[in-house]
């Protein structure tokens, strides 16, 4: 599988008054090509770091990206380019979906201008063709009167819409990958259906390349061909959407899986929220960081932070169970459950 995006050892910090937020603490993944790639986890885990790191839009100071960290895009390595390779860089090459699409839209603008504006920040072209182009993108994205949606101020538009919106301002620069930042969160299961529904149809006719984070398992099943688990800014499990669903290996995936809610009509079953809350990033611990919430917690995971243990298919844990001397390889968590 050819790979666009290489993330090595990637570090980030935030330097505050409480002290250094370690944001990330070494978090390495591929993307692949023209794949969907879902990053998940509890809030404040990272998510929203690395994808603004790839970004190029961690402000230094306060944030500090570390020395010995690589991000790699089509080979380069992007957290070296100077600030007009980021210009460049950002729309054509990778785009971004923010968290809240309200207030990544210019208020004071109508949908029209500030379209326009951006395709004319990346193309030399004048106002006309840009505003057949901004009417094209917004038709792309599922927008049904898209001349009247022009004329809009975003707080005129429903949380669906600006969505949309958001989603034709970042494809306007036809960019290779397109990182969407929880998109659906804020919107209902229907309009959450219709927004994957228009990212895989984007995929499939551009070949674009997606970077899904999200809390929201439900929404990752249905799109993501890979999966990313993050805790406390590091990955803690990585593989093939089918392998974290019905093959995970880390306690955090298993207890994240259990607290997702079941969509299966007629099924009861108990919402279980994971005990606990994760650590400090000022002071992280040194051992597992999961270690103090993790019902399987032994020694060694208090005492030093486990390496990742790899299996077939780039499935990749970083827990101590799979040591080949802690003699839990074959642990199965779900017997575990229905015992208690
Ligand atoms: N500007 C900032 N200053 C200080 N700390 C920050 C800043 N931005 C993020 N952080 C910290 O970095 C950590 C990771 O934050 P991040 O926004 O990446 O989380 P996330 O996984 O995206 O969470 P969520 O699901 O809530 O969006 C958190 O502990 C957060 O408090
Ligand atoms: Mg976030």
């Amino acid at each position: 599988m050819e790979k666009i995006l290489e993330i090595e050892n990637l570090r980030v910090s935030y330097h505050t008054y409480a002290g250094e937020v370690q944001a990330v603490r070494g978090v390495s993944f591929d993307v692949n090509r023209g794949k969907t790639l879902a990053i998940v986890g509890e809030s404040g885990c990272g998510k929203s770091v690395t994808s603004k790191t790839i970004m190029g839009l961690i402000p230094t100071p306060p944030g500090e990206i570390k020395e010995g960290s690589k991000i790699l895009f089509d080979g380069k390595n992007i957290l070296e380019q100077s600030e007009k390779e980021w210009c460049d860089y950002r729309g054509s090459q990778c785009s971004m979906i923010f968290q809240d699409a309200l207030t990544s839209l210019n208020p004071t603008m109508n949908i029209g201008k500030q379209i326009v504006e951006n395709i004319r920040n990346h193309n030399k072209i004048d106002k006309a063709e840009a505003r057949k182009r901004a009417m094209t993108m917004l038709r792309l994205a599922g927008i049904p009167d898209e001349e009247m949606c022009m004329k809009k101020y975003p707080h005129e538009l429903s949380g669906g819409m600006r969505q949309r919106v958001m989603i034709a301002i970042a494809l306007s620069g036809n960019p290779k990958v397109l990182i969407a930042d929880e998109p659906t969160t804020a919107l209902d299961v229907t309009i959450q259906a219709q927004i994957i529904e228009l990212m895989k149809s984007i995929q499939e006719q551009f070949g674009t390349t997606i970077i899904l984070i999200t809390h929201d398992l439900g929404v990752v099943a249905d799109i993501a061909d890979r999966i990313v688990v993050m805790y406390s800014g590091k990955v803690v499990e990585e593989g093939k959407s089918r392998e974290i669903f019905f093959g995970h290996k880390h306690p955090y995936t298993w207890s994240l899986l259990k607290a997702a809610p079941s969509l299966e009509l007629g099924k009861e079953e108990k919402l279980v929220s994971i005990e606990g809350t994760p650590p400090d990033l000022i002071d992280p611990p040194v051992g597992c960081p999961f270690a103090a919430r993790c019902k399987y917690c032994m020694k060694a995971c208090l005492e030093a932070m486990p390496p990742q243990f790899e299996f077939e298919e780039e499935h990749k844990v970083a827990c101590w169970l799979y040591h080949p001397e802690s003699g839990y390889a074959n642990i199965r968590f779900e017997e575990e459950t229905e015992d208690e």
